[in-house]
């Protein structure tokens, strides 16, 4: 298995084979980071993504091969962002961790922090925030000890898109996001708070990605554009686990 590794400002970028490839690697990094988490804080707050990226990822750790090795009881789950829809819906990004894990592993129900797709996305918004500061404490900004976060092919991260107002909250951790179709509204993290995470995992593959990463990765001026390229955790660490074709056009990064 191939793998070369750019040291990156507090983070570094590994570029992987293929999708399994990658899929494996970050599930070996869930499963260390969650034992050191539960060492040191008696807990593993973990915000998960949607899309098709991370499915595999997900799959990985419902199966035998890894779901014994990570002591559930101490995980509890949030996700990064979620569409407006009902949690039994294709497009629940709910739906789609329980089916692919959540059902498959000794997790508590009450480790289960969703958002409510099903409510209208403002309260959705809210109580999503409520649990989050119920989890973490009032006043805390809250501290994820692990994001797992997509790239869109427009380089949008979580629910956060290009040119969105979103990207200019400050206060609120998590927001509606309105896109027309109410069917496709969101609600989603925020960036200080994606910003405030212990570590970050990027997982992007594909050729369609090769474009936007470049910008985001490289020093153009469009990075400040791409949602993706904001996520700069303050005292954090991020690492992109990326496959050959979505590294396609980090040409020069590559040759450091
Ligand atoms: C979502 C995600 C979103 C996703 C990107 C990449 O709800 O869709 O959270 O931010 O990570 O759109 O999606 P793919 O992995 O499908 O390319």
């Amino acid at each position: 298995m191939e793998t070369s590794v750019i040291k990156k400002l507090n983070g570094k970028i590994e570029v992987l084979s293929d999708l399994e490839a990658l899929s494996r690697r970050a599930a070996s990094i869930f499963v260390t980071t969650s034992k050191k988490s539960i060492e040191t804080k008696k807990r593993f707050a973990v915000a998960i993504s949607g899309g098709s990226t991370p499915r595999r990822l997900y799959w990985l750790l419902g199966s035998e091969a890894y779901r014994h090795q990570v002591d559930w009881q101490h995980v509890h789950f949030f996700w990064a962002d979620e569409r407006c829809v009902p949690k039994d819906d294709e497009a629940s990004n709910f739906r789609t961790a329980f089916d692919t894990f959540l059902s498959k592993i000794a997790l508590p129900d009450k480790n289960i922090h969703r958002i409510k797709g099903e409510e209208a996305p403002d309260k959705a918004a809210r109580d999503y925030e409520e649990e989050i500061r119920r989890f973490f404490g009032e006043s805390e900004r809250p501290g994820f000890d692990l994001i797992i976060l997509g790239v869109g092919e427009d380089g949008h991260t979580a629910s956060l898109f290009p040119g969105s107002k979103s990207l200019e909250e400050t206060v609120r951790f998590a927001i509606p996001v309105y896109l027309g179709d109410p069917q496709k509204n969101r609600v989603t993290l925020t960036l200080p708070v994606l910003n405030n995470a212990d570590q970050i995992l990027f997982l992007v593959a594909g050729p369609s990605k090769a474009s936007g990463l470049s910008e985001i990765l490289g020093d153009g001026e469009r990075k400040e554009d791409l949602p993706a390229g904001l996520i700069r955790p303050a005292h954090g660490k991020i690492t992109w686990l990326i496959d050959q074709e979505a590294a396609g056009k980090l040409g020069k990064l590559r040759s450091h």
